[in-house]
């Protein structure tokens, strides 16, 4: 029995800075952002779009084709929730209109949770094979105005629908972890904004990425040259580049070119490029990025997946595209909505940025901007308000 991806989409804010005007802002060259750290849009998210609002748009698309009487299940993968209680997947039902014989939960670790989203839905499913889990992650990267990590910041989300009937990737039994209590990246309560030891983080990455693969080859028996393509965790393009070298260098490849292991892992980056940092999501829009911008047909072929969330914990794992994955990806629609979106100025990202709901009981309303189909429209008796605009 195979499971794995049936059906999947994404989506970003409708909002969007180009890194050339923090690059100015900075007085450093664009090319810095460009090709140091491989990234050239950011996406911005208004007031009135939140986690919430991301996954619900992400979701609304993924279910369309899919028998949503079967979702017994959904997993809200985040790291930017918006209550330290309720569960974000709770709101996205309710927009959603799931129905009620159905868990909900959330789930939290940095960017590597929708990871183990995957890793405890596979067994589920094989057991209850008639079941669906809706997968959702979601995410905003805050790192502060000036920060070195400002560049990295970007927002979106990811939803999947992983069943026994998978459509266009299938899981593989064996997986890889790692796990190191360190503060390479966290976020306190008290804080809006992650606080993140940059350069470490990246030395964290890396660790946990071979030792991850470490097991993982041992437990499964496949070396390097049985992938065909890489899905890395993408805080920034070039960390993808970086850790795929790492990776060939470990296992014995030192002859490979640098043009062919680009080759293996080049269109998993079109898309966070121009979106930024999702988090949890990141490395699930870089399979979409894969899948909707190949030149060739990757049916038959085996896909390597690591997960990094910083504090942290690695996972290496793999999974095989299904022939006709294509009929179930939107290539082009999400093409003409990511040329669509709306560039702000700088000034205008600082404003959407540092915008701050009050404490304070009372009505609260957010301002109207682009949302897509939901958007969260303020706050009443601290109860956060989400409207449908279908
Ligand atoms: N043209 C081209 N490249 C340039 C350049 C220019 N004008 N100026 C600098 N660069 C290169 C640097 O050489 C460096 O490349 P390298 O990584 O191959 O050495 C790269 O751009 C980044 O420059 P650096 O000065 O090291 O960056 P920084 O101090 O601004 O910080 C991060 C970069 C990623 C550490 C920072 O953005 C950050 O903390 N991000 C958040 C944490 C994160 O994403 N961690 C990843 C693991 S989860």
């Amino acid at each position: 029995m195979k499971i794995g991806i049936e059906a999947i989409n994404f989506y970003t804010s409708h909002y969007y800075i180009d890194l050339k005007c923090l690059a100015e802002d900075r007085n450093v060259p664009f090319s810095k952002f460009y090709h140091g750290i491989g990234q050239e849009k950011m996406a911005a998210p208004p007031p009135d779009e939140d986690v919430i609002t991301l996954a619900a748009n992400a979701a609304f698309a993924a279910i369309q084709s899919v028998d949503t009487k079967k979702i017994d299940t959904v997993i809200f993968a985040t790291e930017s929730g918006i209550d330290q209680s309720k569960s974000g997947g709770i709101y996205v039902h309710h927009l959603l209109q799931l129905g009620k014989n159905c868990r909900v939960f959330e789930v939290k670790q940095a960017c590597y949770s929708a990871a183990a989203g995957i890793q405890l839905s596979v067994p589920y499913l094989t057991l209850y094979p008639d079941r669906k889990v809706l997968l959702i992650a979601s995410d905003i990267a805050r790192y502060g105005i000036g920060s070195a990590g400002e560049p990295t910041q970007g927002a979106g989300a990811v939803a999947m629908v992983l069943s026994a009937q998978p459509n266009i990737v299938a899981f593989d039994k064996d997986s890889g972890i790692f796990t190191e209590d360190v503060m390479d990246f966290w976020r306190p309560n008290y804080r809006d904004e992650a606080l993140v030891d940059g350069k470490f983080s990246i030395k964290m990455y890396i660790k946990a990425l071979i030792e991850s693969w470490q097991q993982f080859s041992e437990r499964s028996g496949r070396g390097f040259a049985d992938f065909y393509r890489f899905c890395y965790h993408l805080p920034f393009s070039r960390m993808g580049e970086k850790a795929h070298i790492h990776l060939a260098k470990y296992a014995g490849k030192e002859e490979y070119s640098n043009e062919f292991m680009m080759s293996q892992i080049i269109d998993t980056l079109y898309y966070n490029k121009i979106i930024g940092n999702t988090y949890a999501a990141s490395m699930y829009i870089g399979l979409l990025s894969l899948l909707e911008n190949s030149d060739e047909d990757l049916a038959g072929k085996r896909i390597g997946f690591f997960s990094y969330g910083s504090g942290c914990v690695g996972e290496f794992f793999s999974g095989e595209v299904l022939p006709g994955y294509q009929k179930f990806l939107a290539p082009e629609q999400h093409t003409k909505f990511l040329n669509n979106r709306t560039e702000i100025s700088y000034e205008k990202y600082k404003e959407f940025f540092t915008y701050s709901i009050p404490e304070v009981d009372g009505d609260h309303r957010t301002p109207k901007n682009e949302t897509g189909l939901f958007r969260f429209a303020g706050i009443s008796e601290h109860k956060r308000i989400y409207q449908g605009l279908l």
